[in-house]
């Protein structure tokens, strides 16, 4: 089933429902909550290590922790679509390679830059679907460094929170991705999209183009690992590339990454830098360029250009890049047969997870019907899907 396009109106209801879950497991009543936003990334694909741009909005389907101060100097953790608990030391937090790696990597942030991290009971809830491209990780994180903030009385504000769950992620999970995700879930605002720029952290918010849009996601039925080596291959051969550019005399001695190369030095970077270095160098320049491409025609309200710049994003996530697997390119080529659907690629690292499509609005249940039906013919079954609109960035409350 699509869940419905209205599903923030019920996020206070379920909020309240969780709540009730909450006093069933530590027989008191939460006192704080912190609540996060997963992700899509409209374009800006596998730039953001390179300190190039995304342009992602978050949406509105969210992570919820919520917690009461306990006795003692431990955190204890129940994540209740898991069906999972876990004890963390507030001092010295140990790696234990599950989810709860990212609630560790909060409080282990927390402790290094000086922060009290008070003892706390914790519930866990999330509406975001784990490893698929929509960033139930970072929704986690923040969702949990909300809540230690408002319990703590620290007053840190959404940028701080955001670079020390991404912090948190590098360094305690050990995961070298970008901001992206991190600064989706904390800055989103909603009806926008985020412009954000990697190298100086400068964040736009665009006007998501009008009312005339929907987004559309299909999960592959592929979950994927950031963590299995393929995220940390690309990273790898990004620094590469710029180092071959740099050698070759192509890039300037002072040019730290990719974003420093322009479109016009892709004939000088194709006659020599190896192959591979050379596609995945092509990926990150052109995509770079999209992202402004993309936000100029959402200044137009010109719908068919956003659909060519997805397709052209994809065909280079998958050409380039080589992160796209035969489900997702499947998903995007079968959209070019429904009409209500503008443009399509995979959203996120790749390797499995979503899709996103861009959908005239008003012709959602369409796009979704066509989708779904041609998911059935070609794989056997109805995919998970969700209509999804751009939202607040993550909040925290006390709760009476
Ligand atoms: C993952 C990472 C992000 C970003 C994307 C690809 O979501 O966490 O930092 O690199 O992949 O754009």
């Amino acid at each position: 089933m699509t869940e419905p396009a209205g599903a923030a109106q019920d996020l206070e209801a379920w909020i309240e429902e969780r709540v009730g879950a909450f006093r069933g497991r530590y027989g008191r009543p939460p006192r704080v909550l912190g609540c996060a936003p997963g992700r899509v990334n409209l374009i800006g694909e596998h730039t953001d290590y390179t300190e190039g741009l995304v342009l992602p909005c978050a949406i509105d389907r969210h992570t919820l922790v919520l917690a009461a101060p306990a006795a003692g100097d431990r955190i204890r953790v129940f994540a209740e679509d898991l069906e999972a608990g876990v004890e963390i030391e507030a001092g010295a937090p140990r790696r234990s390679g599950d989810w709860s790696d990212y609630v560790k990597a909060v409080v282990d942030s927390l402790a290094a830059l000086g922060h009290r991290v008070p003892a706390l009971d914790m519930t866990i809830a999330s509406r975001l679907p784990m490893r698929s491209g929509l960033s139930s990780s970072a929704a986690l994180g923040l969702a949990v460094a909300r809540a230690f903030d408002r319990a703590a009385g620290l007053g840190l504000d959404s940028r701080t929170l955001a670079e020390l769950v991404h912090r948190g992620e590098c360094e305690f999970v050990g995961i070298g991705c970008g901001i992206l995700d991190q600064f989706a879930s904390a800055l989103g605002r909603r009806g926008h999209a985020l412009r954000i720029d990697c190298r100086t952290r400068a964040v736009l918010e665009r006007p998501f183009a009008g009312e005339g849009l929907a987004l559309l996601i299909l999960h592959s039925g592929v979950e994927r690992r950031l963590a299995d080596g393929l995220y940390g291959q690309r990273v790898a051969e990004c620094q590469a590339a710029i180092a071959a550019a740099r050698q070759h005399g192509i890039a300037k001695p002072g040019d730290r990454t990719l974003r420093d190369l322009t479109p016009q030095l892709l004939p000088a970077l194709e006659r020599d830098l190896e192959p591979v270095l050379f596609r995945r160098a092509r990926h990150v320049v052109t995509e770079n360029a999209r992202v402004d491409d993309f936000c100029a025609a959402m200044e137009r309200g010109d719908s068919d250009a956003l659909g060519q710049i997805l397709a052209a994003g994809q065909r280079s996530l998958r050409d380039d890049y080589a992160v796209s697997t035969p489900e997702l390119d499947a998903q995007c080529e079968m959209a070019e047969d429904v009409p209500a659907i503008l443009g399509s690629r995979l959203t996120g690292a790749g390797f499995g997870g979503c899709t996103l499509h861009l959908v005239r609005a008003g012709r959602e249940a369409e796009a979704d019907e066509l989708m779904s039906a041609a998911c059935v013919r070609r794989f056997g079954s109805r995919p998970r899907r969700w209509i999804v609109t751009p939202c607040d960035g993550a909040f925290s409350r006390a709760l009476p």
